[in-house]
């Protein structure tokens, strides 16, 4: 026999073990919660209030980062904000429903406790209470219905939505690890395609009485990935075999972040993508020259050469020459974006290079190959794709 009715009152040391573990886990339970809520507040006082970044060019390692808003409560786009909104509304009954349940428990805990001067009686057992049950069905029953009710609405308020005639149309394609974007035209017809680009989507800012949302077809050209730019519109999968459907519509000028949100291999961390509200004059600008053949600069021939005659025209296109390849980012404009390998790198001289020379020193596994070229030939190829404006 371990311990006896006068040390450990009628309960027996090991219910007295289980009640003390209750204690523990109980208080532990609230102590963790409050401690959640704590780190929230935290982070959330500390988070510098990130606008969209401006246009300025990105320079360096540092400012893709530091220009990099992910915050799920800062919505620029009326979808968005319907999701942060049911969000606090969430936020919120949870709170009141943890405050409702953890603070009269931990006063139990402790007024209630187990006390020397007790006399080891059992309090009395009271077992079954039809009010009691009925009112902790019903409560929480009424509570999931109106989250229900919520949550439906919002979805269908964000599907429902028709695309109005200045909608603007991209065809969104997830490929291991980067963004393609077909713009397409609206007619009757159904859609033709305008001009492709990569990782970084330019769309045109709505105007009092001219709603020009963005409408996305996401597909993919390999595994599952998932299109997530916080600020302005919830995740959706890009899924092989499938068309899935998505809009957003920017409120404010500049440039918006965003991260595939599917693990899709080893660089799936590296799939960010770039969103850019501009006015609908700089966007019809970019329009133009997006759909233009590439330049072709005599001075440059040597490069334009050895990029044709290569490999890389396997993978890539260069509107208006030979390179057709589908596999990689259509390079026909490269110089008109900020960014390189799905932007994790800044497009510059000196990136650019490496790049070229070796992917892998940049995105371990990615799927361009290292084309062991000379040096000579790849400063040749580096001077031409630069003139890809
Ligand atoms: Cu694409 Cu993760």
């Amino acid at each position: 026999m371990i311990g006896t009715a006068n040390t450990w009152g009628i309960i027996g040391k090991s219910s007295m073990l289980r009640l003390v573990l209750a204690r523990f886990f109980a208080i532990g339970s609230f102590l963790i919660g409050i401690f959640a809520i704590g780190l929230f507040a935290i982070g959330w006082s500390f988070a510098t209030p990130l606008h969209a970044a401006d246009s300025d060019p990105v320079e360096t390692l540092e400012s893709l980062e530091t220009d990099r808003n992910m915050r799920v409560f800062e919505p620029e786009s009326p979808n968005s904000t319907t999701i942060a909104e049911v969000t606090y509304l969430l936020i919120g009954i949870q709170a009141v429903i943890f405050l409702l349940v953890g603070i009269p428990l931990c006063i139990i805990l402790c007024r209630y406790r187990h006390r020397k001067a007790d006399d080891g009686i059992e309090p009395p057992q009271v077992y079954g209470s039809n009010p009691i049950e009925v009112a902790w069905t019903v409560g929480p029953a009424i509570t999931v219905f109106v989250i229900f009710l919520v949550t439906t609405r919002s979805i269908y308020e964000i599907r429902a939505a028709p695309a109005p005639p200045e909608a603007v149309h991209v065809r969104v394609v997830g490929h291991q690890w980067w963004w393609e974007y077909e713009y397409l035209e609206k007619n009757e017809s159904g859609y033709t395609s305008l001009f492709t680009t990569a990782n970084e989507m330019r769309v045109p800012l709505s105007e009092e009485g001219t709603p020009r949302p963005v409408y996305l077809d996401l597909e993919s050209a390999d595994v599952m990935h998932s299109f997530w730019v916080p600020q302005l519109a919830g995740k959706t999968d890009l899924i092989p075999g499938r068309v899935n459907h998505m809009w957003f519509q920017p409120e404010h000028a500049g440039w918006y972040t965003g991260q595939c949100a599917e693990y899709c291999g080893t660089q799936h961390a590296h799939m960010w993508l770039r969103v850019k509200a501009e006015n609908k004059e700089d966007f019809d600008k970019w329009v133009a020259n997006e759909r233009k053949d590439a330049v072709t600069d005599p001075t440059v021939a040597a490069g334009r050469t050895l990029f044709l005659t290569n490999a890389c025209v396997n993978c890539h296109t260069i509107k208006g020459t030979l390179a057709r390849g589908q596999v990689g980012p259509d390079l026909t404009h490269l110089m008109s974006r900020r960014t390189l390998a799905s932007g994790i790198i800044p497009n510059t001289k000196k990136y650019l290079l490496q790049w070229l020379r070796d992917p892998d020193s940049i995105k371990p596994g990615c799927n361009m190959p290292q084309m062991k070229l000379t040096d000579d030939d790849y400063n040749k190829i580096l001077d031409y794709l630069l003139t890809l404006k």
